[in-house]
């Protein structure tokens, strides 16, 4: 009873009601129209035809009396037809006629009016009774003249069209039944499998998705975009959980440590100096909390794709030259060299600070890591086009990071153990990464032979 109830319901059900209660009106309407119309027009036929009889009559009658108006009548009578005739005397018995027993009320109508009337054949079934349209005409001498026509072919006919016509609707009514229950319950079973799909969603199984049947319909349509919402909202929550994850774990340590280290010098009591000491140090510990807060926003934000309204026409070429001028202070007080070497221009849609702040990310990382054993510092800046992409990467000439390791170096908080000795928090390369994402584009680590080559591909424009 639920399953009818809600086939009643459906958008399916209720066009086909529409279609049907039309197309019943439509069929109703016009087999009315055409048997009206037929009807009419065979009745006019009759009235002429029973003119002509009497016509004819009269004329016989003018011509030779009652007596040749008799002999017509017997005449006529005879022949096998639709058309009736009769000739009464005054007390209403026939004189001569086809019509048995004609009832003397219907005699007494002698104005010539045309009246429906049922009677009994006398060369017919004597208990059947027909139809028929008759004039009654009073002749001088109490005598009367009936002349009709059997109307029984019109009826028949009239009550074939209604016949058809009722057929025609019962037909109509089970074919749009039938259609509306498969049709419907075809879409039914697809919106409760999208039904049932975003329950198990709701409860917190994201990794559902609906199904796509390759039919490429509404449906289907609409089940591809939601598919692709629901990879955008899983793709969201799951980094969601891992910053939460990663601030819970990672950023309770370094408080921890802070907490711990003013206590100790508290509880010690020592010399100004101590204190001194222990504050500049959590201060530092501080700044690098407020470093990784800052990283995570902007990393957060940038996931949160709300991409394209900072974005601008720019040339990567200059960004690079900005860089450049930037570091290569920091890169001669160590020792090292920091070349450039760049097509021009590299036009690329994008936002210049974020760019910036993940080659700045890389650069530093060429500094912190990318030292060879006994050698000196060198990196290496190129910015080139290829395939349609704007190509703009870091290299140096340290230990690099083995394959292995490299997708942990891009994970969030992700560090390798030979940077365990030096500061940072293993946000660097998951922002770069993230502004790649953010510019339709990629970030790739691989080898410079020897040493890191980090690199950004961007869509060019
Ligand atoms: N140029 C490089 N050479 C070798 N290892 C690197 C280089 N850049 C990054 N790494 C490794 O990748 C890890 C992640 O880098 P990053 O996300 O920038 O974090 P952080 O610099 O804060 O440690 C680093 O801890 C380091 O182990
Ligand atoms: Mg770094």
């Amino acid at each position: 009873m639920g399953a009818l109830g809600r086939l009643i319901r459906t958008t399916a059900f209720k066009l086909s009601l529409v279609y049907l209660v039309v197309f019943s009106g439509l069929t109703l309407f016009l087999t009315a129209y055409i048997a009206n119309n037929t009807a009419d027009l065979l009745d006019s036929q009759i009235n002429d035809t029973i003119q002509s009889e009497i016509n004819s009559l009269s004329d016989q009658y003018e011509r030779g009396g009652l007596r040749q108006l008799v002999s017509a009548v017997d005449l006529r009578s005879r022949r096998p037809g639709a058309s009736l005739y009769l000739v009464a005397d005054s007390s209403g018995r026939t004189v001569v006629g086809n019509v048995a027993d004609p009832p003397l009320s219907l005699l007494g109508l002698s104005d010539g009016a045309a009246t429906t009337v049922s009677y009994q054949r006398l060369d017919g079934e004597t208990s059947r009774r027909y139809d028929a349209v008759v004039r009654v005409f009073a002749l001088p001498g109490g005598f009367k003249l009936l002349v009709g026509r059997d109307i029984g072919e019109i009826s028949q006919l009239r009550s074939l069209i209604f016949d058809a016509s009722r057929y025609a609707i019962i037909v109509m009514v089970l074919t749009g039944f039938v259609s509306w229950f498969f049709v419907g319950r075809s879409v039914l079973k697809r919106v409760e499998n999208m039904a049932e799909t975003s329950r198990r969603l709701m409860s917190g199984d994201l990794t559902h998705r609906l199904t796509v049947k390759g039919s490429h319909d509404e449906f289907d349509n609409l089940a591809l975009s939601l598919n692709e919402m629901l990879d955008r909202i899983e793709a969201l929550m799951t980094g969601l959980r891992e910053v939460s994850d990663n601030i819970a774990h990672d950023l309770k340590t370094p408080l921890n440590r802070l907490r711990g280290r003013l206590e100790e010098t508290l509880r010690r009591g020592g010399p100004v100096e101590d204190y001194r000491e222990a504050i500049t140090s959590a201060m530092e510990e501080a700044d690098n909390l407020i470093h990784i807060f800052d990283a995570l926003l902007k990393i957060a934000r940038m996931e949160a794709g709300s991409s394209g309204d900072s974005f601008e026409a720019l040339d990567a070429a200059g960004i690079l030259d900005e860089i450049v001028e930037l570091y290569e202070p920091v890169v001669e007080d160590a020792g090292g060299r920091l070349t450039l070497e760049t097509a021009r221009p590299l036009p690329l849609k994008g936002n210049r600070t974020l760019l910036s702040q993940a080659l700045s990310n890389l650069i530093d990382n060429a500094i912190k890591y990318g030292q060879p054993e006994g050698g000196g510092l060198s990196i290496a800046l190129t910015g080139t086009v290829e395939d349609g992409e704007v190509c703009l990467s870091v290299a140096d000439a340290g230990p690099g990071i083995p394959e292995a390791d490299r997708q942990k170096a891009l994970s969030r908080f992700g560090r390798l153990d030979a940077a365990r000795s030096r500061q940072g928090s293993g946000l660097g390369l998951s922002l770069v990464a993230a502004v790649a994402r953010l510019h339709g584009g990629r970030f790739m680590l691989g080898d410079a032979g020897p040493g890191l080559r980090a690199s950004l591909h961007l869509p060019r424009v």
